[in-house]
């Protein structure tokens, strides 16, 4: 998989891709990530890439110009599956959603800015709305990190052992269950029975229902929705 990055600050998105897993995963060579800095589209050579709103009101806008510059460059060298915004005007990222982008071949992602990107930017090129939950960020470079985290870590071979992203909270709708390591007690507080017993059958059904039960108790709206 190929991400493109189109930012106005790069270095501020650049540290989560340069440790741990996503750096791995992209030594590995399973996923590249491009960071493309909007300033070097810039109108003039004072790097202008925003401007005040029409109709007036606080914050400056992106303006269409570099951005298209940036994202027709991008065009002419390959085709993208997708060309995501990331806002918090938009439909919250899920579970479902990182499923399906993990198995793109190319994507291009667009961080916004102060108030925002040119409304025909997004009539005109971008493919896919996403935010990241219902609070608004200085950026949407953060936004776009977590993206990229969500997605990479779900490519087949990122991590080490296949099964943990199908366990992950969320794949069957359900918040994961409690886990456990050593010791098996603790101040008195003890590891349940079920999960020493070896009967993987009963731990497996155990596990789903503790699974529900925490479901139910703490968000319980996603029991409710098929949603994307
Ligand atoms: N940019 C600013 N806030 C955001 C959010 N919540 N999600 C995605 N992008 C954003």
């Amino acid at each position: 998989m190929r991400i493109d990055i189109i930012t106005v600050s790069p270095e501020l998105i650049k540290s989560p891709f340069e440790h741990s897993i996503i750096k791995r995963s992209i030594d590995k060579k399973l996923v590249e990530v491009h960071f493309h800095d909007l300033r070097k589209y810039a109108l003039n050579k004072y790097g202008k890439i925003d401007d005040y709103q029409f109709g007036g009101g606080a914050g400056m806008v992106l303006m269409i110009e570099p951005i298209d510059k940036c994202i027709s460059q991008l065009f002419s060298q390959r085709k993208y599956d997708e060309v995501i915004y990331m806002t918090p005007d938009a439909k919250t990222l899920n579970q479902k959603t990182a499923n399906k982008l993990s198995s793109a071949k190319n994507i291009i992602i667009l961080t916004g800015h102060y108030k925002g990107v040119d409304q025909r930017v997004r009539d005109k090129f971008i493919t896919k709305e996403i935010s990241i939950g219902d609070y608004v960020l200085s950026g949407g470079e953060l936004a776009a990190a977590v993206l990229c985290d969500a997605i990479i870590r779900l490519i087949p071979g990122v991590l080490g052992d296949e099964t943990s992203a199908l366990t992950d909270s969320f794949q069957d709708d359900l918040l994961a269950p409690p886990v456990y390591t050593r010791p098996s007690e603790y101040d008195n507080m003890k590891v349940p029975e079920i999960l020493l017993s070896g009967n993987f059958p009963k731990i497996e059904q155990w596990r789903h229902d503790e699974a529900v039960n925490r479901t139910k108790k703490i968000r319980p709206d996603l029991l409710n929705t098929n949603e994307d």
